[in-house]
């Protein structure tokens, strides 16, 4: 089955406003001047400059943002809803990131109300997951993967309202990759995993991205894989010439 790979960039809390812009126009014009491009693209600012990113890149490439609160609306200083995410012309909302579980706290069941909150209001959550060092060593990464996937995904999940980003939290910000096996193995039972809880027919639908130490020299490798279907890349995304080389793996 074949499945369009998507490319996003998580630029984390990097970037202004002058130069988070000129680096989304800089990707929006190289990727608009491929014909039939194979992968879309996505960039996803600091929530204050969504705003403006996409107002500059309408209809290009798509932007989202980092996280989203499950509620509509209400007394959550700080947050932001989906329909505010909606509001400002962002198509995408990644949750559940590593950091986002670690920093705030955020538990599976957290994730999936965000996850559900982005879906009702029809726009696409990318539910990020992944094993610690120590889970890795201890030989959990597929079981951690799997309780991360029952619990984290809703279970009107579909293969066009959420994609999974599998980043082992080794590997975020640190130039370590798990190898090309170890990466097709975990997504292979991510997907069987999803099966088991979506049914065949999504899983094979569904979107499952490589995150974590990303970038030019092992994106085509990566991208290569079976059950690999994009990336989403942290540091790298920050630098266009970077960006654009991990795009151009998937075109
Ligand atoms: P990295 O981050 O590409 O800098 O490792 C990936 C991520 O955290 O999404």
């Amino acid at each position: 089955m074949s499945r369009r790979p998507l490319v996003a960039g998580n630029w984390k809390m990097n970037m202004l406003k002058e130069n988070g812009t000129a680096l989304a126009a800089a990707i929006a014009e190289k990727y608009s001047a491929v014909k039939n491009p194979a992968c879309d693209v996505l960039v996803c600012p600091p929530a204050l400059i969504v705003s403006a990113v996409a107002d500059k890149v309408a209809n290009k490439i798509a932007v989202g943002t980092q996280d989203a609160h499950a509620l509509k609306s209400g007394a959550h200083t700080g947050d932001i809803s989906v329909e505010m995410i909606k509001d400002v012309g962002a198509t995408y909302a990644i949750v559940g990131h590593s950091e986002r579980r670690t920093d705030h706290f955020e538990k599976d069941a957290d994730v999936k109300a965000k996850a559900q909150a982005i879906i009702d209001n029809g726009l696409t959550a990318v539910i990020c997951i992944g094993e610690t060092e120590a889970q890795r060593d201890a030989g959990k990464t597929i079981e951690v993967c799997r309780t991360q996937i029952q619990g984290s995904v809703p279970e009107n999940a579909t293969a066009e309202n959420v994609v999974i980003a599998y980043e082992p939290v080794w590997a975020i910000g640190t130039g370590r990759t798990p190898t090309a096996d170890d990466v097709e193995q975990v997504h292979a039972a991510i997907r069987a995993e999803i099966a088991n809880k979506l049914g065949q027919k999504v899983a094979d639908g569904m979107r499952l991205l490589y995150g974590g130490s990303v970038k030019p020299s092992n994106a085509v490798e990566l991208m290569g894989l079976p059950d690999v279907d994009g990336a989403l890349v942290g540091g790298a995304s920050l630098k266009a010439d970077d960006f654009w080389a991990i795009i151009s793996a998937c075109l």
